[in-house]
């Protein structure tokens, strides 16, 4: 597939190495020519603008700060036919979301460019994402996925098999919300040094 990566930082370089080494054509495209040379030469892949790399892709990753992803799409022409992976944390202070009551950040990334939107990989950091494979004692990471269009979804599931994952389809855009107020709770935990699953029993525990 052609994946167009929007970013050269931490989850640019894990998701892009993990897809570049599974033979996916990458561009990696950033608002520094440098810094995304240097990543697309770190991970075997192309570079170019930001502009060019959300041209590029049958799909898209957008690895940036979610305040911005509007202004950078903004450039890039008609998105509709592009598959769109909002990898993306509205997290503010108090780790709160800066989306507010409305809708969240996928759901205003998909009402604003008419592109269909996969919300996923936003649940854990780049470290994780950056294992090859990211499997635990637990088995292989399962990796939620919210999104409207069955074809996208199932693209997306696919690239997260690539990686080694267990991709979970985890219901329509409008879940994405759950998931990104769920990483902002998980996020919580983990700041405070606490593993978050210390709260959840065995399924078979939960009774009727
Ligand atoms: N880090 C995590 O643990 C984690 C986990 C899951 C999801 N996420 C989400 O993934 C996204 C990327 O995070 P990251 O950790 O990869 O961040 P990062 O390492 O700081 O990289 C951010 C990238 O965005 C670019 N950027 C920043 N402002 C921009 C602008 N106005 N226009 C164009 N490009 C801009 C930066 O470019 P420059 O290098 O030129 O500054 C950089 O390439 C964020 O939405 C984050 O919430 C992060």
């Amino acid at each position: 597939m052609r994946i167009g990566i929007l970013g050269t930082g931490n989850m640019a370089e894990a998701l892009g190495g993990q897809w570049a080494r599974a033979g996916h054509e990458i561009l990696v495209g950033g608002r520094s020519a440098e810094r995304a040379a240097a990543l697309a030469g770190r991970i075997g892949a192309r570079a170019g603008t930001l502009k060019e790399a959300a041209r590029f892709g049958e799909a898209v990753l957008l690895a940036l700060p979610h305040d911005t992803v509007l202004d950078v799409l903004g450039g890039a022409g008609d998105l509709g036919d592009r598959i769109l992976i909002d990898c993306t944390n509205a997290i503010g202070p108090g780790l709160l979301l800066t989306t507010g009551p409305g809708p969240g950040a996928a759901r205003r990334i998909a009402a604003a460019t008419g592109a269909r939107v996969v919300k996923a990989f936003n649940h854990v950091t780049p470290t994780v994402w950056s294992r090859t494979p990211p499997v635990f004692a637990d088995g292989p990471l399962t990796v939620p996925l919210c999104g409207d269009d069955a074809d996208a979804l199932a693209a997306v599931a696919g690239l997260a098999k690539d990686m080694g994952c267990d991709p979970l389809v985890a219901g329509p855009l409008a879940r994405a919300d759950l998931l990104e107020a769920t990483t902002a709770f998980l996020i919580g935990f983990w700041h405070a040094g606490r593993d978050p699953r210390t709260m959840l029993p065995p399924p078979a525990a939960l009774g009727g």
